[in-house]
């Protein structure tokens, strides 16, 4: 039987490392992975997609039977949705499923437990993750536009030591403080889904055989403050959990800075529409998933 053929952009990334892994024991497909700037990854394929010229002809010959979308630019976005993205949309069969990796970013009012149907609302210009997440909305946009044929996922804050042993950066510089004997503090009253890369990694491998289309919000069932997510990694991980310090955001500041003090998703669908199960944060070295007793 022809293997499926999966074009994974972003193979290189913290979660892209994830899928790879996860999508290479999967007998039954040829897996084509990509990096951009990450040195030493012989294995996979260096594009840029913002380069039309040289993303076009791999698109035409590799001619993906799937294509996850699982990229970022910290500084470029806008070029990543403009270009890149375009070129793809012009390129793609109709009949190749797109499986494009947003944001709960895309609720820039942050009034939280938000829902596939609920509009995506700009991000305040003053916050500085505005370019990144306005992009990500101009991008889900255009797939719903010209590519029927999708699986929009959005996640909040991923995190865990992926497939690669690469820990998330959020994680990975609270445990170098605490091992520092450095305090942190984080905000008791911001809320996010935070969700673990590995149940991310399974869920896309899930989408990708299966028969949903539309949007997706993936993650556990249950919302966490930075500070409540930070303290039970701390305890999960062993380190000292007393050096985790609740601050508190003022509504005010919030307004000023252009932060969004609840951005987390209702995942009410992705539990009932797919087998992978995701953990509550603080489940990291036990076994344990998270059964969503409290949904
Ligand atoms: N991490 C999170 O907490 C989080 C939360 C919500 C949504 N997401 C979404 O999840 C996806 C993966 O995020 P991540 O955290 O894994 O990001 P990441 O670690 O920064 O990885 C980004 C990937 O994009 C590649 N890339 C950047 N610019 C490129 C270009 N011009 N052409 C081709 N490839 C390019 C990078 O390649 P090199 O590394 O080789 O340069 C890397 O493989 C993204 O779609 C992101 O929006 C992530």
């Amino acid at each position: 039987m022809e293997k499926r053929r999966v074009l994974l952009l972003g193979a290189s990334g913290y979660l892209g490392s994830q899928i790879y892994q996860e999508l290479l024991r999967d007998d039954s497909l040829e897996l084509m992975g990509t990096c951009f700037s990450a040195p030493a990854a012989g294995h996979l394929l260096q594009i840029d997609v913002t380069d039309t010229p040289s993303f076009s002809p791999i698109l035409q010959e590799f001619s993906p039977h799937v294509v996850i979308w699982a990229l970022m630019s910290a500084t470029d976005e806008r070029a990543l949705i403009e270009n890149g993205l375009d070129a793809l949309l012009s390129l793609l069969p109709e009949k190749s499923k797109l499986i494009f990796i947003s944001t709960d970013g895309i609720f820039g009012k942050g009034t939280g437990s938000y829902r596939e149907e609920d509009p995506p609302e700009p991000l305040d210009e003053r916050n500085p993750l505005a370019t990144y997440s306005n992009a990500k909305i101009r991008g889900e946009a255009r797939i719903r536009e010209r590519h029927p044929n999708h699986v929009i996922v959005r996640v909040g804050p991923i995190y865990g030591r992926n497939a690669a042993g690469k820990w998330d950066k959020r994680v990975a510089s609270m445990c170098a403080d605490l091992k520092a004997g450095t305090e942190v503090s984080r905000s008791g009253n911001l809320y996010k889904t935070f969700v673990h890369v590995e149940d991310v990694g399974n869920a896309i491998h899930e989408l990708l055989h299966g028969s949903y289309l539309g949007t997706l919000h993936l993650g556990p069932a249950k919302k966490e403050s930075y500070y409540s997510f930070y303290k039970k990694m701390a305890l999960a991980l062993g380190l000292n959990a007393d050096g985790v310090k609740e601050t508190l955001l003022t509504e005010a500041d919030a307004q000023e800075r252009g932060v969004p003090m609840d951005t987390s998703l209702n995942t009410k669908k992705a539990h009932e529409r797919l087998q992978t199960r995701f953990r509550q944060a603080g489940w990291e070295n036990a076994n344990g998933i998270d059964s969503d007793k409290g949904e």
